[in-house]
């Protein structure tokens, strides 16, 4: 309970930062085009938890990264996941019309508002990292678009969503389905805990043990989604519940009950737990992080 609390004001501390962050990072404009820039701000500030920019700063901190660069690289991936939010609760996606509390963009601007502020935020975040204030040495920011260009991709997090939107016609067993929510969710999370490697110029094991954690908790996180869309409220939740199971949407919670859904999270949560043993006390953060992705009510 107290671990859960103060993980709590931890990430909170942490969202406050990245909120200033996209917020300079996003200076509204008065010229026409201004339209889609007041879209773009208002899918990336207001809200969220900001868990992928807390893993990058997080892992970041096991190797002594200055701050401001872990927060600039945990501002582009909040880009991109920001993004890929606006883009899937489309009508021609999950056609939502509540996201963090709020009317989603399409409903607050319109449709091809909303596509325009998702590509904004994708293309801003990989000008974020390639500029010389996220790290000073030109290899390691090409490094940084390589990692964030593969987990948003279609090896990543576009990858996922594809299949996501055709798995009821897919039939897809049970190694196809761990691939699914692994590329849709899990790819971008790891890309998070990677990057603060990155920034650091780590060596590649203490990269690939960051990794595979990010895949566990990322998996696991996704579990916890799926399990508060049949237990949770709209008002509770910040937007629609109860309708994976109507929409035929593929997840561990069709495939293996709640019961085993929580049960397979926790095991991750394990998992993932015991990826990041190298790192010593340094990585408690991270632990708590784990913990906290299947307890967590939004
Ligand atoms: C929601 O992500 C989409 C999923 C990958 C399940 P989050 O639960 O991280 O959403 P915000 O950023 O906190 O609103
Ligand atoms: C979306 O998963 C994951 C993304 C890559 C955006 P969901 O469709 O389950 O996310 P929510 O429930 O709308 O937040
Ligand atoms: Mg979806
Ligand atoms: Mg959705
Ligand atoms: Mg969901």
């Amino acid at each position: 309970m107290t671990t859960t609390h103060s993980f709590a004001a931890t990430l909170s501390e942490c969202a406050t930062a990245v909120n200033a962050t996209l917020d300079r990072l996003l200076p509204a404009v008065a010229t026409p085009e201004g339209r889609v820039v007041e879209a773009m701000r208002y899918a990336a500030l207001d809200g969220g938890k900001r868990l992928r920019p807390f893993l990058v700063v997080a892992a970041a901190d096991l190797f002594n990264v200055p701050r401001e660069r872990a927060l600039r690289a945990g501002a582009a991936v909040e880009m991109v996941h920001c993004y890929s939010l606006v883009h899937d609760d489309l009508p021609a996606m999950d056609d939502d019309d509540l996201r963090r509390g709020r009317p989603t963009v399409h409903k607050a601007f319109d449709e091809a508002t909303a596509i325009l502020a998702g590509d904004g935020l994708l293309t801003q975040a990989f000008e974020v990292l390639a500029d010389p204030a996220t790290h000073p040495d030109g290899a390691v920011r090409a490094a940084l678009v390589t990692e964030l260009a593969k987990g948003s991709g279609a090896a990543g997090m576009v990858g996922g969503q594809m299949i996501d939107l055709q798995a009821p016609n897919l039939n897809l067993d049970d190694a196809g389905l761990i691939r699914l929510q692994s590329l849709k969710t899990g790819a971008l999370i790891a890309c998070s805990c990677r990057l603060g490697a990155v920034l650091a110029g780590a060596p590649d094991s203490a990269r690939d043990a960051l990794g595979a954690y990010g895949q566990a908790i990322g998996f696991a996180f996704q579990i916890a989604d799926d399990v508060l869309d049949v237990e949770s409220s709209a008002q509770v939740a910040g937007k629609a519940t109860g309708k994976d199971a109507a929409a035929g949407k593929a997840t561990f919670v069709s495939r293996l009950g709640l019961e085993g859904a929580i049960a397979e999270a926790r095991r991750l949560v394990e998992q993932a737990i015991g990826q990041i043993e190298i790192f010593g006390p340094a990585a408690e953060p991270l632990r708590q992080a784990a913990v906290f992705v299947i307890g967590r009510k939004t």
